[in-house]
């Protein structure tokens, strides 16, 4: 059986007293349930705070990015050595802000995806097209792409979670279809099964991204091969991201 993954993105937003209070109200906003892991990627800053304050708690905690390297000259960044060391247990790889904005290829991402499973902790690498590549009836070439090369590296039976985020729907209130997604996640998983096996397909988490708000994740997270998702604006306050927990129940 898949995980059920709820993850918040909270990308450059909240200081580490702000993150700390988020937890301090979320908290006692969530019902249980076994099947469930919720994930949360604070900036790099507040991983420690997070890690405190959380340490009791069934939340794991990662990183939105990291160098490929365990140390070196590479003023500015973060290791994952470092970040394994701080007690996290993920590192967001590939996010599409991450590739617009700061020129990450699929090749350096392989690097990465290596990286962080080499430390012991699960890459969420994540994957989707441009509007203009799904006008142009490319997306299932353009994420099989970037879930290939992403892999190139990787060990395909260790820790692993995809993320599908159509870039289109990412911070602009247009969500994919039920439809559209679920389309897309049948696809990266037979590409999956291609890469590595019916056992890797069956048990790899797909997340959905990109708009997922209170009122819709129950119907997206329906669908059989959506296995969570990966939260941005709605992440940030702690009763939107709970209630789209606790509607998560598969
Ligand atoms: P959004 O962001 O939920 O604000 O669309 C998702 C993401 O960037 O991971």
């Amino acid at each position: 059986m898949r995980t059920f993954v709820i993850a918040a993105n909270w990308k450059m937003y909240k200081t580490p007293h702000e993150a700390k209070r988020f937890v301090m109200e979320f908290l006692p906003l969530i019902t249980r349930s076994l099947h469930r892991r919720i994930m949360i990627f604070p900036t790099a800053l507040c991983l420690p705070t997070m890690l405190e304050v959380t340490k009791d708690h069934n939340l794991d905690i990662g990183a939105q990015n990291c160098h490929f390297q365990a140390e070196g000259a590479f003023t500015g960044e973060n290791s994952p050595k470092t970040i394994a060391d701080l007690g996290a247990r993920a590192v967001l790889v590939g996010h599409s802000e991450r590739r617009a904005l700061f020129g990450e290829t699929d090749s350096y991402l392989a690097q990465k995806v290596k990286a962080v499973q080499d430390f012991g902790m699960s890459p969420m690498l994540c994957v989707g097209e441009s509007l203009a590549e799904r006008d142009a009836g490319q997306t299932e070439a353009v994420i099989e792409k970037q879930l290939r090369e992403g892999l190139s590296k990787a060990d395909l039976q260790g820790r692993l979670i995809i993320a599908y985020e159509p870039v289109w729907a990412i911070g602009t209130g247009k969500v994919a279809t039920p439809d559209q997604a679920e389309k897309a996640h049948k696809y990266l998983r037979s590409v999956l099964h291609e890469l590595a096996g019916e056992n890797v397909a069956t048990q790899t988490s797909i997340l959905y991204g990109g708009s997922v708000k209170p009122n819709n994740a129950a119907e997206i997270g329906s669908q059989l091969n959506i296995d969570g998702f990966l939260v941005g604006g709605a992440s940030l306050e702690p009763k939107d991201f709970a209630t789209i927990v606790n509607v998560s129940i598969k």
